[in-house]
């Protein structure tokens, strides 16, 4: 494996280059598919893949109906304002059948992991005969998987999966060198507009990763409502990223005069560098309660909200 380029030893324009011609090389004059979720990392390898492909990338959103509020619109207005077609492929009924009924944070990636990568890229790339798909794995991603920490949705190679084999398509991962800080810079010289380069990250597993328990679309619309509202208030925090997460626990509250035995919110907001560690950023208790305020007054049935303040380790960032 290609070793680490850390922050300190990245020269952006030599790496660009160095990647463009690495998947040049590799896709000839072939076209390959391009898995953009509108997070730093899948923006970044859009940017690189677009210039060595041009038209011969294909850039697809798969909106499994785990996505943040708005995304999908949100990702094709702003590529297409870079230039960038984005296609959208509506793949929600596969992912919320292939997590019907599962609980277990490993079960829940491995469905996840298998509607992505067997079912819909599988049929993308058969029916578009491409051979490659383009992705932004990074190295942090791979580090947490290997040390069987979580199973990060886009790692296989490493734990001795062939793609080749599993799903028939080779896999590009440009950024597999860099981590979160260094993707960032090269994100930056590749003129992406700052607000994609600095959006705070996202899992792929996507919001399923923020709901314990079963992911039902309801309980996936409730913690996309919470995560709207903790994204507004702490937009301005400064902070490495934040997030709602939907509790599988009810506790007993009180609305109109009446018992309600309702779900509860977990608000997370950390500090850290390039997400190896991190710590609870030290918000306000005004802050705080005005999350608390509109998340109780405005999502139905969230009796309590509360706010992790451990670091990572022994917490992860995400919660399942
Ligand atoms: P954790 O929760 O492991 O997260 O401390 C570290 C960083 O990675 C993101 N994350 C993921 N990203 N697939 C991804 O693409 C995943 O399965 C996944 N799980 C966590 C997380 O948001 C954080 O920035």
């Amino acid at each position: 494996m290609k070793k680490e380029i850390t922050l300190q030893d990245l020269n952006t324009e030599r790496f660009i280059n160095e990647k463009i011609n690495e998947i040049t090389d590799a896709v000839g004059d072939g076209i390959a598919i391009n898995a953009l979720s509108g997070g730093v990392d899948s923006s970044v390898v859009t940017m690189l893949g677009h210039r060595a492909l041009g038209n011969r990338l294909r850039t697809v959103f798969i909106e499994n109906g785990l996505m943040r509020e708005g995304e999908a619109a949100y990702v094709e207005k702003l590529f297409g304002e870079l230039g960038i077609k984005v296609e959208i492929v509506d793949a929600r009924q596969e992912f919320l059948s292939a997590l019907k009924g599962i609980t277990d944070p490993e079960e829940k990636r491995e469905a996840i992991t298998g509607s992505f990568y067997r079912d819909v890229f599988g049929r993308i790339v058969r029916e578009s005969e491409a051979r490659f798909l383009l992705q932004g794995t990074i190295l942090t991603d791979i580090d947490e998987t290997v040390a069987g920490i979580k199973r990060q949705h886009n790692v296989f190679e490493q734990l001795g999966i062939d793609p080749q084999q599993a799903f028939g398509y080779r896999i590009l991962e440009p950024l597999i060198q860099l981590r979160k800080d260094g993707v960032r810079e090269v994100g930056r010289a590749l003129g992406l507009p700052e607000k994609l380069f600095k959006r705070i990250p996202f899992p792929g597993p996507a919001l399923a990763a923020r709901v314990i328990g079963e992911a039902t679309p309801e309980r996936i619309e409730t913690v996309r409502k919470a995560n709207v509202i903790v994204e507004k208030l702490l937009e301005d925090s400064g902070a490495f990223q934040y997030m709602a997460i939907l509790h599988e626990d009810r506790v007993t509250g009180m609305r109109d005069g009446k018992r309600d035995f309702g779900q509860q919110i977990e608000v997370r907001c950390w500090d850290s560098v390039d997400a190896r560690t991190a710590s609870p950023t030290r918000l306000s208790f005004d802050l705080l309660e005005k999350i608390a305020s509109e998340i109780i007054n405005s999502i139905p049935g969230i009796v309590s909200v509360t706010y992790n303040i451990a670091t990572k380790p022994p917490s992860t960032i995400e919660a399942i």
